[in-house]
């Protein structure tokens, strides 16, 4: 019998003790034994099926030489990081959904891991139920990655697709995904693209080998973008989707962003509704690969949490490939990066060629919409200083 703990009894601890107990034939013919959670760590004790597992004392799990895997589902930083460092200290591997921490304290929970001859796997932080992170440094480890880029955050795009769609109000959608347990605690995150940045930032640690400091990358949510802009987008042949972005510059820098972008209907992403994840990822050999499911709620979520703990239990005696440096020079402005940019200002299309020379005219209705040929982002903002600009963005080339 191969015992584990869960910190944390929110959506994704719950998932994992589902999947633990729904899943239990497939993985013990996997693993060769029995899995079990032996404990599970809450602030407060409930009633319910896991009443006998439950403790609130970190120490029953720390102390537990039986316990061999700690599967952290606490979310935000502090006790997490503390019982995270506790655990691998303890020389149990860790496996987590926390892209927060991973974010932002991962190279150094990976070392440690290293360290103490364990594992500390996340693939559940990036995209929920879509293994992303496991290619990424596994399969695609031949290649020199340019730029990865997706929708990763399935609350938002689930929010953009309701009010497409069916017409929701902001406030009702995301009510929506919240009951369907795809929101962070506190959603902020995931509407001010900040959920978005983290995942874009841990993608980067790993594509391109180098920390992404997360207060470094812009992060832009779908909180201002206007439904008036969709449906001028989606009748030039566009669809507006919340895009996290890493991408390796000419020069040899890297640069990282979340902002929504116009996206042409020909590129797969653009159809990617609900609370779907893709992630695209351009490697030199490979060139697009593109990744595709569910990338937030309780079961995907937990599919990822508990794949990393049985892959923890048969790496002997921890994985190698996974992980980055502390350097974090060469990360640039993304305003370094030349793209098409889609305007709608208070104004004619005459301020518009002042501004910017010829633009294809999307809209004039009005007001007027328009696409810039490829330029800079110190462009696109300098010239934009002479329009009455009601709305900006990116076009993803
Ligand atoms: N709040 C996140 C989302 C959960 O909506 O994508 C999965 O990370």
């Amino acid at each position: 019998m191969i015992q584990i703990a869960i910190m944390g009894l929110g959506t994704v601890g719950t998932g994992v003790a589902k999947v633990v107990a729904e899943n239990a034939k497939q993985i013990e013919r996997k693993l060769g034994e029995p899995l079990q959670v032996k404990r599970i760590l809450v602030r407060r004790f409930k009633d319910g099926p896991y009443r006998q597992l439950m403790t609130d004392d970190f120490k029953r799990i720390e102390e537990d030489d039986d316990i061999r895997v700690v599967v952290e589902t606490i979310g935000g930083v502090e006790a997490a990081y503390e019982y995270t460092k506790r655990a691998l200290m303890a020389g149990k591997h860790v496996v987590t959904a926390n892209k927060q921490l991973v974010a932002e304290h991962g190279c150094e929970l990976l070392e440690l891991a290293k360290k103490k001859n364990a594992n500390y796997l996340f693939e559940a932080s990036v995209g929920g139920g879509i293994p992303i992170l496991h290619p990424l440094t596994q399969c695609m480890a031949a290649n020199r990655i340019d730029e990865v880029y997706g929708i990763l955050n399935g609350t938002t795009n689930y929010i953009l697709t309701r009010m497409v769609r069916t017409g929701a109000f902001f406030s009702d959608a995301l009510r929506e995904a919240q009951a369907k347990g795809y929101a962070e605690a506190d959603p902020t995150a995931d509407v001010e693209g900040i959920d978005a940045g983290r995942k874009i930032c841990i993608l980067a640690d790993l594509a391109f080998g180098h920390q992404v400091d997360p207060d470094k990358v812009p992060m832009e949510g779908i909180t201002k973008l206007s439904l008036r802009d969709v449906k001028i987008a989606e009748r030039a042949g566009y669809r507006i989707k919340l895009l996290g972005r890493a991408v390796r510059l000419p020069g040899g820098g890297r640069t990282a962003y979340v902002a929504p972008h116009l996206i042409s209907e020909d590129n797969p992403i653009s159809g990617v509704e609900d609370v779907f994840n893709a992630v695209m990822v351009k490697g030199n050999a490979t060139g697009e690969v593109m990744f595709y499911g569910k990338g937030a709620g309780e079961l995907p979520t937990a599919s990822a949490c508990v794949a990393d703990v049985m892959e923890c239990l048969q790496a002997s005696p921890r994985r190698e490939e996974i992980g980055w440096s502390h350097e974090t020079a060469g990360f640039e402005d993304p305003l370094e990066l030349h793209t098409r940019y889609y305007f709608r200002i208070e104004g004619s299309l005459t301020d518009a060629a002042m501004a910017f020379g010829q633009v294809e005219v999307l809209s004039e209705d009005g007001e007027t919409a328009f696409l810039t040929d490829r330029i800079s982002g110190q462009d696109a903002m300098q010239q934009s200083k002479f329009l009455n600009v009601l709305a900006c963005m990116r076009v993803l080339a």
